[in-house]
């Protein structure tokens, strides 16, 4: 596929090399920005799974840098709608200067840090760090980063200055068998879950990738034991024929006398009394006689039950812009439109020593070399 016929058949791709994203996938934390406004107040961030590094690119832009893009361009824009509107409207047809766009207001005291398995280039005030997120070695490194003073304990681990959001784009190399794919990204968002217990503050926010398998709901009834918002949200920029998701999690409330520890990842082994038990509000089944002599019988609820067997639905929501690009659709491309090439390529894709082995044997369909030949 030519370069022009990808920007044609994938406009987030054409658009991110633009607008100098790394990836894609800027747009997808752009639009759940939108939607959720995942940056309000927040100035500590840790960015898992992070390599090329759009979303720390995204991070960069919004709180060091302070542009107003994501969430604040879209108040923008709508702005400037609702003033064209109101002047359209007006019987004196007076007119309404263009308002200006607010300044950049840069954040202060701000700390990302970005893990991944791959090298990432260096994205300026940001600490990069090159590890694996499932290995219990990744947390105390992760800790160090944020706060260099900090000495883990083998009993707990806590951020001594805890983090705001953290988020994870965290993706398999996916095999193609969906249940595989599917188990693996889930060991990789329970990876991402631990990590975010032992540095989230109190009211902090968890958004990750998730691939919707059949027991998303699980999950989501789990995050709700630990998150007072769990939302499920399809970003525009995400292609509606993948099964990828992202998990929104907002103000983390943890179980009274929860600890997070490195022995005892995300309180393994330790059982949380459902609510309604702790408040003594199981109701037992029961028989009465009404006056005119009808029995009525009430079925007792027993809401232990209803947690451990009863289904939940995920809230569930398209974001973005309606009138953001569609990404499963083919665009026209502007006129004079000139193919640019990816603003960050793979510093060390996992498929680079197959490209050189290829290489090797003469190249795509390992044809026989000249050389060869004669
Ligand atoms: C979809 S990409 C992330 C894109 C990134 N959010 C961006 O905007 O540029 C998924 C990343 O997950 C990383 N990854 C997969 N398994 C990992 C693990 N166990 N630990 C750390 N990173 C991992 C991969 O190396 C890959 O870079």
């Amino acid at each position: 596929m030519g370069k022009s016929s990808k920007d044609k058949r994938d406009a987030y791709y054409r658009l991110a090399k633009e607008q100098g994203w790394r990836a894609r996938s800027a747009f997808k934390l752009l639009q759940l920005d939108e939607e959720f406004d995942l940056f309000e107040g927040v100035t500590r961030v840790v960015d898992l799974c992070a390599a090329p590094g759009s979303w720390s690119q995204v991070l960069s832009r919004v709180l060091i840098k302070g542009e107003r893009v994501g969430r604040a361009a879209y108040e923008d824009k709508r702005h400037k709608e609702f003033l064209r509107l109101r002047q359209a409207a007006s019987a004196e047809q007076v007119s309404i200067d263009e308002p200006e766009t607010p300044a950049n207001q840069p954040r202060k005291d701000v700390k990302i840090v970005a893990i991944d398995l791959q090298p990432m280039s260096p994205l300026e005030g940001i600490t990069c760090l090159k590890a694996d997120i499932t290995h219990p070695s990744t947390i105390p490194l992760l800790l160090n980063a944020l706060d260099p003073d900090f000495v883990p304990t083998s009993t707990s681990v806590e951020a001594a200055q805890p983090v705001d959001l953290v988020l994870s784009d965290g993706a398999p190399d996916v095999t193609g068998l969906h249940d595989l794919d599917i188990y693996i990204q889930s060991q990789l968002l329970w990876a991402a879950l631990n990590l975010a217990l032992c540095v989230l503050k109190p009211g902090g926010k968890f958004v990750a990738k998730i691939f919707r398998g059949k027991d998303v709901d699980l999950l989501y009834a789990q995050m709700t034991i630990l998150f007072e918002h769990v939302t499920v949200a399809k970003p525009r920029s995400s292609r509606a024929s993948s099964v990828e998701a992202f998990i929104v999690c907002t103000n983390f409330q943890p179980p009274k006398g929860f600890k997070a520890s490195l022995e005892n990842p995300l309180g393994a082994g330790r059982t949380v009394k459902p609510s309604s038990e702790a408040k003594g509000e199981r109701t037992q089944a029961c028989r009465r006689t009404r006056a005119d002599g009808i029995t009525e019988l009430e079925l007792g609820s027993d809401t232990e039950d209803e947690d451990q067997h009863g289904r939940w639905i995920a809230p569930f929501l398209a974001c973005g812009d309606l009138s953001a690009f569609d990404a499963d659709a083919s665009h026209k491309l502007p006129e004079g439109h000139v193919s640019l090439d990816p603003v960050q390529p793979p510093t060390a894709p996992p498929y680079k020593r197959a490209l050189e082995e290829r290489k090797k044997m003469g190249g795509a369909y390992g044809k026989t070399k000249l050389g060869e030949m004669k």
